[in-house]
């Protein structure tokens, strides 16, 4: 079987990270902006390190102006996710990019992105949700309004709340007021840790944010106890194997710790994080944990039903993704 026809659920995805080259390039033209040093001269993403990749992200995402452009690339982000077989995604959202952290003007971008994924779900059956994100490195000040926007349109399609950005910059109880509104508000709460720092940070973005799922997590595996907690909490981990490949948190498949932490017991999931950016799409990977694990059929159906039990969404969105994954 043809691992682009296996029906998937992706649970780690940053939208803009999702950008087709082509399209933030189409973009810049249309506004005459610069995207000098973006990409390299075979027109890829282009960056150094994760902390140059993080900058690069930012030059490119800067092309997203308006909630039109949010739009059509929600548009094209769900169109390539469903040739990969994705039938439910949420993907990461940040109001720092969207407004700006404005409540009025992220509404006008969210009811874009909205309107562009109910078209798409029509079109060919994919399912997504947002989860509003705060960027680490813009500090607990940029991420309390992040939370406001994301306190203020929680509901059955904004049905989480998370932080990605510069692992390195602070600590998870820097922003613990942040995740505290969101959580009040019915937000469930996901965050980036122990991609780039060690066991320690788990374990304070699970007490400190009570997050329910990691982004990424992998590093979670240089500390027993902590795998165990982990076990025993029901805490899920979004896994991107080929990003931390691509960034060089590990230095090639056969080292991820992927099938050590799913030996341990560990309900994890598999993402592609920012497609583009990492050279990965969601068929990339179940070929690669394919050939590197020897996952097959039977191991891919139980890790997208897991993700569909760790979803985000109502129940009746999980029954109507199970249904999907089934048929
Ligand atoms: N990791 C952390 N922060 C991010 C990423 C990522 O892959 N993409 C966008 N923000
Ligand atoms: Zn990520």
């Amino acid at each position: 079987m043809s691992f682009s026809k296996l029906k998937k659920v992706e649970l780690h995805l940053h939208l803009e990270g999702a950008a087709p080259p082509a399209f933030i390039r189409s973009l810049a033209k249309e506004k005459n902006m610069s995207i000098d040093g973006v990409f390299d001269e075979n027109g890829a993403y282009s960056y150094t390190d994760f902390w140059d990749f993080l900058k690069v992200y930012e030059a490119a995402t800067a092309c997203l102006k308006t909630p039109e452009d949010y739009a059509r690339l929600t548009s094209a982000v769900l169109e390539n996710c469903a040739e990969h077989g994705v039938v439910y995604a949420e993907t990461f959202l940040a109001p720092d990019f969207c407004g700006g952290g404005d409540v009025v003007a992220w509404r006008e971008y969210l009811h874009a992105m909205q309107e562009a994924a109910d078209k798409a779900e029509k079109d060919s059956g994919i399912i997504l949700r947002g989860i509003p994100t705060v960027v680490r490195h813009f500090g607990p000040d940029a991420a309390k309004k992040s939370a406001k926007c994301a306190v203020e349109t929680a509901g059955d399609w904004v049905v989480g709340f998370g932080m990605g950005g510069d692992e390195k910059f602070g600590t998870p109880s820097d922003f613990a007021y942040a995740f505290d509104m969101a959580r009040e508000a019915g937000l469930k709460i996901t965050s980036h840790a122990g991609e780039w720092s060690g066991p320690e940070e788990i374990r304070a973005t699970i007490q400190d944010l009570k997050a329910v799922r990691i982004g990424h997590g992998v590093r979670a595996i240089e500390d027993a106890a902590l795998v165990r907690e982990i076990v025993e909490k029901d805490i899920v981990l979004e896994v991107c194997p080929g990003s931390n490949v691509a960034l060089g948190v590990y230095a090639d498949w056969a080292s991820h710790p992927i099938q050590k932490l799913r030996d341990a017991g560990v309900k994890v999931t598999v993402s592609t994080d920012d497609p583009p950016f990492f050279h990965t799409t969601m068929t990339d990977e179940y070929e690669m944990l394919s050939r590197t694990f020897g996952w097959d059929d039977d191991t891919f159906r139980a890790l997208n039903i897991g993700a569909a039990e760790a979803a985000f969404c109502t129940d009746a969105t999980r029954a109507q993704i199970l249904k999907k994954l089934e048929a």
